[in-house]
């Protein structure tokens, strides 16, 4: 029995904010100091696919490992190691309350992931990363665990990760506890109460971005006086109409709030000392291009939104994907240029929600 491989497999989907979460009040505990609002992707079109297993014939002098996308990982940071110890903690309970179950917390992980898109391309591949991961060691460890629950792990690993857990529409609620014990993902709504909600991802670029989302937070916090004004007067805002906007279905509200929120995140980042500067000229004219589909539209069909790097996020209702994918893919075909922008330059994902 003791040559027994136990295994669990599970996946979890990219989730892109539309009030997005910047900036920690405990870095240790990834304790944010806002609230955020994500949408999370289909799994057909962007998902991390993960196999924990566990065994007491692997050596204990391998230790826990990790493949990604077919190379060995380094999990000896600290926020993996946060990850395990909680989820290895609750096993553990689970063994000592039950002595006749095989003491899986003892043995070594070995931890198999794959992403189905660029794991570089700054689409918040750590967010899919860590919920997949917390979920499959917690099937594997049999945790009676809820997605909330889960969302408290996956957020040590990574704050978007804790979004990752649900599908649909999903807030992170900062919470007011020191030990984080309240700072979890809810669903705000199911995919399928807005079902026509699409994204286009534009890959700007697949290499990796100059300044990581903990040290832009942890400097934004320190130097941006405009950040204050974010925290407590713009998110909480944002939070409130985007709620409504999602429970009412309107567009152009959902819109609006997408893309003065990313705007006002990035507008924070612009503040720091020194700035940082997470779009460029390429992202810009994604910006000039939704704000002309929009005109030539008469009324708001595309919101953008733009994470820790370059690429956009567009979303958009199913019936105005010519207007809104056409034109995007005119220029994508080099059929068109819009500010400069050509097709060498992006990459078109189309994804459901
Ligand atoms: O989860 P992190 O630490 O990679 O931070 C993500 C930050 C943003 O993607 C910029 C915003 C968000 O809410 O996802």
């Amino acid at each position: 029995a003791s040559e027994k491989v136990y295994r669990a497999s599970t996946t979890a989907p990219v989730n892109i904010a539309v009030v997005k979460y910047w900036g920690k009040r405990d870095a240790k505990l990834n304790l944010p100091t806002n609230s955020s609002l994500s949408v999370t992707l289909s799994q057909d079109d962007l998902r991390t696919l993960t196999t924990a297993s566990t065994s007491a014939s692997y050596p204990a002098s391998e230790g826990d490992s990790l493949l990604l996308n077919g190379a060995p990982s380094d999990i000896s940071g600290a926020r993996t190691q946060a990850c395990l110890r909680e989820l290895r903690t609750r096993r553990a309970a689970l063994e000592a309350a039950d002595p006749s179950l095989p003491k899986l917390s003892t043995w070594p992980l070995r931890i198999v992931s794959e992403n189905n898109f660029p794991t570089a391309a700054g689409l918040a591949s750590s967010a899919a990363g860590f919920a997949a991961l917390v979920r499959a060691i917690a099937n594997l460890y049999e945790l009676p665990a809820s997605p909330s629950e889960l969302s408290l792990i996956a957020r040590q690993g990574s704050g978007s990760a804790c979004r990752s857990l649900f599908g649909g529409y999903v807030a992170w609620r900062m919470g007011s506890e020191e030990d984080g014990s309240d700072s979890m993902a809810d669903q705000v709504a199911m995919a399928s109460h807005w079902p026509d909600m699409r994204a286009l991802v534009l890959v700007v670029s697949a290499a990796k971005k100059g300044v990581s989302s903990t040290s832009g937070m942890q400097q934004t916090v320190a130097t941006s006086g405009l950040f204050k004004e974010r925290i407590t007067n713009v998110v909480p805002q944002n939070m409130a109409i985007m709620e409504k906007a999602i429970a009412e279905k309107d567009f152009e509200k959902f819109a609006e709030v997408t893309m003065r929120d990313s705007n006002s995140f990035h507008a924070t980042c612009a503040d720091t000392y020194p700035p940082i500067f997470y779009m460029n000229d390429i992202s810009r004219a994604a910006i000039r291009a939704v704000e002309t589909i929009n005109e030539k539209a008469g009324r708001t069909v595309a919101a953008y939104t733009f994470d820790a790097g370059p690429n956009a996020v567009i979303y958009y209702l199913e019936k105005d994907t010519e207007a809104v994918v056409g034109t995007f893919y005119h220029v994508l075909q080099g059929n068109a240029e819009i500010g400069g922008w050509k097709k060498a330059e992006i990459q078109g994902l189309k994804a459901s929600i």
